[in-house]
């Protein structure tokens, strides 16, 4: 008898399920995607220990009949397909019939499913992939799947798994990605029978998604080409994050985790963008499902493009126009207008005019009005009700953003003084620019410090003629020996002097006429906060962020021509000179067009 025989079914079953269920997050990824599939309106998930101990998902779909249940647990058993055509012309999130009986082989799982119309529920309940018992109970139509003690009888995976907190994260990102595709659908979520999260349906896309990504202002992309639609929101690239978990990509409402997608969008803001930052927001792609294999990954999370270059173009081209023409990137413009606008309204209601309120909408929709002109924003609603005093001011061709970026930006500026002790006046081609030197500065002084950590040891570091003795707490004493590399990368030498004591031998060059010993404590504190197991690399934003905001020049100093020539230098070396590392603009433009409406010269 020869060596080779087939694998039994059951353990056919657990090496598939390594593949699709990695974590309690893939369950519910599962399930929800079958409730969607079942054309549920309410969909509740139940947790215990991040999904470790329970996860249940209850839908309103269409359930199963006792025949189907038994059948959707049997391996490459679904209703969605029927031959290779039908991959082709998908329009459900499964396809595979993988799901259920992965994650039924490697749980204590119970199925309850009820059919529309019909009389009965059923009930099956599977431990580690063997029937138990088939019975007949009552339950409201719809399904409702319980997955509890995942991977009790796979040992090594549990192993894998981390905090429950962690889990949690993870799950609740899976179902943020569900619901902003399915505004239709409501969706709760309760952990340890706690109700943490609630979006209850919408009849809009945009609400649904500012349901989740609430606090951040978020523009309008949209554009079409040769059959594919490109359409979404997505943020400037000033409301950054640190990681891509807030931008949401979809090919035909699946949600992705697709490299092409993400490389794409990241390409088209290019160097608006920081290094190690990303935009959030929302991004629907819709191609033709012939063109498009989603069988290309174990777990649905990426795809293959038929036309990849197109889609790539169609992707850059959408949010290009939107950096473009939304107002953020006029925002040097803009921000002028805004306080000028203020500045008109606080008149106004001195001198007893009512100018009306605007709202104050998180969605600004340029593409919209550009298409259809039907939106109709705060912007430009408050512009609007202010006429008489302010007369709508129109985007000006001249946009110095693009400029800021250009090499000798900052350096060719006519500097004409401070105002202040706080803002270089400096006057341009078309009209004046106004610099904040505190914002400017400490961008300077940010990226010198990144750089200097991430290069090694380039940082020039000067000796104190005085070494500074610090005595500390013991938290501050046991953080500072035990990332001291970390910390002489950041340009501070310094050595144990006594119990809780440390003496300070030299700081950066550039520190050396601030408040170092201040710094150098905050330093510690900042890492302190870091949160368990985080390293300085981790948080180098932050660190660098805190070391440049205490060692800039404050409001209220003064400085010389020579002094502010040596900061608009620096500032054009500098890979992103639009803000200061908090994200607060270094730059304002007020136009000849503001100054001469101002005057009423138009
Ligand atoms: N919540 C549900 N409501 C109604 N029917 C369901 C539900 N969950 C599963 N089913 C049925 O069970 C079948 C098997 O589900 P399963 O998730 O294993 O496979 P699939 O969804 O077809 O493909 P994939 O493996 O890609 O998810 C489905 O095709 C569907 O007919
Ligand atoms: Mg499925």
């Amino acid at each position: 008898m020869g060596k080779i025989r087939i694998l039994p079914d059951i353990l056919v079953s657990k090496i598939s399920a390594g593949e699709v269920v990695e974590r309690p997050a893939s369950v519910v990824k599962e399930l929800l995607e079958n409730s969607v599939d079942a054309g549920s309106s309410k969909i509740s998930v139940y947790l215990k220990s991040g999904g470790k101990r329970l996860i249940r998902v209850v839908d309103n779909g269409y359930g199963m009949s006792r025949d189907d249940a038994l059948m959707s647990l049997e391996r490459h058993a679904t209703s969605k397909i029927k031959d290779v055509d039908d991959l082709f012309s998908l329009n459900t999130l499964g396809f595979r019939g993988e799901a259920l009986p992965s994650i039924a082989s490697v749980s204590r799982f119970t199925l309850v499913c009820r059919l529309k119309d019909s009389e009965g529920a059923t009930e099956i309940v599977i431990e580690g992939g063997v029937i138990k018992s088939v019975k007949e109970k009552g339950a409201p139509q719809g399904t409702t799947i319980e997955v509890k003690n995942l991977f009790f009888n796979t040992r090594p995976r549990l192993k894998f798994l981390r905090k429950p907190e962690t889990e949690l994260l993870r799950i609740n990102e899976v179902i943020q990605r569900q619901a902003i595709s399915n505004p239709d659908i409501s969706f709760e979520v309760f952990s340890e029978e706690r109700q943490i999260s609630h979006y209850p349906s919408r009849d809009s896309q945009k609400d649904r998604i500012l349901q989740i990504i609430p606090n951040t202002e978020l523009f309008e992309i949209g554009f079409q080409n040769q059959g594919i639609k490109v359409e979404g929101y997505l943020s400037s690239p000033l409301e950054n994050r640190t990681s891509m978990q807030k931008l949401y990509t979809y090919v035909n409402a699946r949600p992705l985790r697709d490299r092409f997608i993400n490389r794409s969008v990241m390409d088209s803001y290019g160097n608006l963008i920081e290094k190690g930052r990303f935009p959030q927001g929302v991004i629907f792609i819709y191609v033709d499902p012939k063109d498009v294999d989603v069988n290309v990954h174990p777990t649905k999370s990426e795809v293959k493009f038929q036309n990849q270059y197109v889609v790539g173009e169609t992707i850059k081209h959408s949010i290009k126009t939107m950096l473009n023409e939304a107002p953020w990137i006029k925002g040097y413009k803009k921000r002028a207008e805004n306080a000028l606008k203020n500045f008109y309204q606080d008149q106004q209601s001195k001198t007893g005019y009512g100018g009306e309120d605007s709202s104050s909408g998180r969605f600004t929709s340029f593409y919209e009005t550009r298409v259809d002109n039907k939106a109709q924003f705060s912007e430009e609603k408050s512009l609007e009700n202010n006429k008489n005093y302010y007369s709508s001011v129109e985007s000006s061709k001249n946009d110095i953003s693009k400029d800021v970026g250009n090499k000798n930006y900052h350096s060719n500026l006519k500097f004409i003084g401070q105002i202040g002790k706080l803002y270089l006046v400096c006057e341009t081609e078309s009209g004046m620019i106004v610099v904040d030197q505190h914002a400017a500065h400490e961008r300077v002084n940010f990226e010198k410090i990144k750089k200097a950590y991430i290069e090694e040891n380039i940082i020039q570091t000067q000796e104190l003629l005085l070494p500074e003795v610090l005595e500390m707490t013991p938290q501050e004493f046991s953080i500072a020996q035990q990332f001291s590399d970390d910390i002489n990368k950041l340009g501070f030498n310094f050595d144990i002097f006594g119990k809780n004591t440390l003496r300070l031998r030299s700081v950066a060059a550039f520190l050396l006429n601030s408040s170092y010993k201040e710094i150098f404590l905050n330093l510690l504190n900042e890492i302190d906060n870091f949160g368990e197991g985080k390293s300085i690399k981790q948080s180098l934003d932050l660190v660098c962020a805190t070391i440049a905001c205490h060692s800039s020049i404050r409001a209220n100093q003064k400085l010389s021509s020579d002094e502010v020539a040596y900061l608009f230098r620096d500032l054009d070396k500098c890979d992103f000179p639009h803000a200061c590392p908090h994200g607060r603009p270094i730059a304002s433009e007020i136009s000849y067009d503001v100054l001469e409406k101002m005057f009423r010269r138009t």
